[in-house]
């Protein structure tokens, strides 16, 4: 089984690593952005590219940080998401390492998000049809709750690890919600989420894909007694309607039930994790939400058009044909710098500016775009909105206390610690004044 699982890794990761390692030594700005001076600040390396053309080849794939390319090729049912081996190896070792699946995850089919129409719509559609407008309230209101239990266990004056303590902890609790989980189960899924979320890079180490493939088997185990208990008694959880709903088998659950984790978890917990970086770097525009609070829903805005949770993503050509001038053979595969078509200024004014009152910050492409648009959007916009804003009101005083680190990842790009000093607690003043 392991070299099963070693043969898929070097045809997904392994191979494509190789090829960057000697191109980013080559001096490429593809493949140097995705190392670790790229992941640090891939910005310089995205102007780079957008100075070379709204189509860029790279030895690897194609790539475009061009908001209007990204939002057409997302959008064009010419183009899908390739669910085979990025970098072909041999067909009979291809056929010998798929003949043991893969535990379900979120990075392989059936997960939706490596589907292309019509079987991504038999996938996607019992996800969305369970987020009911009950499921929904109740998710709200556990914001809520959470929110307050969080801030009230921070001590004031005290000093905390902002990612540890608060930006993951309210999208794991919604997460639980969810998916009908006990919530003392908590950390393995926050360890869980950890480990699988590599996959969705590219080149990563086979210590990590080995690492990611074992959290997704203790996934696939824990899952499956929960998802036997769930069709026994089911509760009025998303995870219980799917169950019920009866469209999806079980591998396909789990599979897309460990997609709401990794695509519904980290990247809400760095939208939140980027937010309160970028508002205490650059006090002015604190200083304008707490002048004009009605802002608040445009400064989320303005934080994932500036630093999307979800870097990067990539779509291949389903057929010969062309764009922006150029052939493309079916099979080419082309990286959508989300990013970088959000710093777009043929899109944005002054695009490097952070600026939480910009008019059309709306118009990023955080979520993507076309048939895997996130249908989570709105509940991350709801959580991290209602999160930063109590979490600011109750530490007004509240700033860096280290430089914040950044996970070595650069698909989903977030937060790995966050020191910040609290200062006093807004809370305790009203409750000692009243
Ligand atoms: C700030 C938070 C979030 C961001 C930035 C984000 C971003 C994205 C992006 C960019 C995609 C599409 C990727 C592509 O086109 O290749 C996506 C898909 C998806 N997201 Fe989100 N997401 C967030 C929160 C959530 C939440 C809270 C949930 C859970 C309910 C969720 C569930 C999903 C699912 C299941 C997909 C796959 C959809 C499909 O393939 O049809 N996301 N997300």
């Amino acid at each position: 089984m392991t070299l099963q699982y070693w043969l898929r890794w070097l045809s997904l990761q392994g191979v494509p690593r190789v090829v960057l390692r000697v191109q980013s030594r080559r001096g490429d700005t593809f493949a140097r952005m995705l190392g670790p001076e790229g992941i640090a600040d891939p910005h310089p390396y995205l102007e780079k590219l957008r100075a070379q053309g709204t189509l860029v080849k790279t030895p690897l794939p194609w790539v475009t940080c061009d908001h209007a390319v990204v939002r057409t090729v997302l959008r064009d049912n010419r183009f899908g998401v390739r669910s085979s081996a990025r970098i072909e190896i041999p067909e009979l070792l291809q056929k010998f390492a798929n003949r043991v699946p893969p535990p379900a995850n979120p990075a392989d089919p059936p997960a939706m998000l490596r589907m292309n129409p019509p079987e991504h719509t038999a996938m996607r559609r019992p996800v969305v049809s369970a987020f009911t407008p009950r499921a929904i309230q109740k998710l709200r209101n556990r914001v809520e709750t959470v929110t307050e239990e969080l801030l009230d266990a921070m001590p004031a004056n005290g000093s905390v690890d902002m990612v540890e303590a608060f930006a993951s902890r309210v999208p794991i609790a919604i997460i639980f919600e969810m998916l009908g989980l006990p919530p003392e189960d908590q950390e393995k899924f926050l360890f869980w989420g950890e480990e699988m979320t590599p996959m969705l890079d590219v080149g990563i180490s086979w210590r990590a894909y080995d690492r990611a493939m074992r959290a997704a088997q203790q996934l696939n185990d824990y899952l499956d007694g929960h998802i036997e208990r769930l069709r026994r008694a089911p509760g009025e959880d998303i995870l219980s309607a799917m169950i019920t709903g009866g469209d999806l088998d079980h591998y396909a659950l789990k599979a897309n039930t460990s997609i709401i984790i990794g695509a519904g978890f980290e990247t809400t917990a760095n939208l939140i994790g980027h937010a309160v970086t970028l508002l205490l770097s650059h006090p002015e525009q604190l200083d304008r939400l707490r002048a004009e609070p009605e802002l608040w829903p445009n400064a989320v805005e303005e934080v994932l058009r500036y630093e999307p949770p979800v870097f990067i993503t990539a779509r291949s050509a389903l057929t010969d044909l062309e764009l922006e001038g150029i052939q493309l053979p079916q099979g080419a595969m082309i990286m959508l710098s989300l990013a970088g078509a959000n710093r777009d200024p043929a899109v944005f004014d002054d695009p490097h500016r952070f600026d939480v009152a910009r008019p059309n910050a709306n118009q990023h492409l955080a979520f993507s775009s076309g048939v895997h648009a996130c249908f989570g959007a709105n509940l991350a916009r709801m959580e991290a909105g209602h999160a930063l804003r109590a979490l600011f009101e109750r530490f007004p005083d509240m700033r860096s206390a280290a430089p914040p680190r950044l996970r070595r990842q650069l698909t989903f790009r977030g937060y790995e610690h966050m020191p910040v000093q609290l200062g006093r607690s807004a809370h305790a003043t009203r409750s000692a004044a009243g």
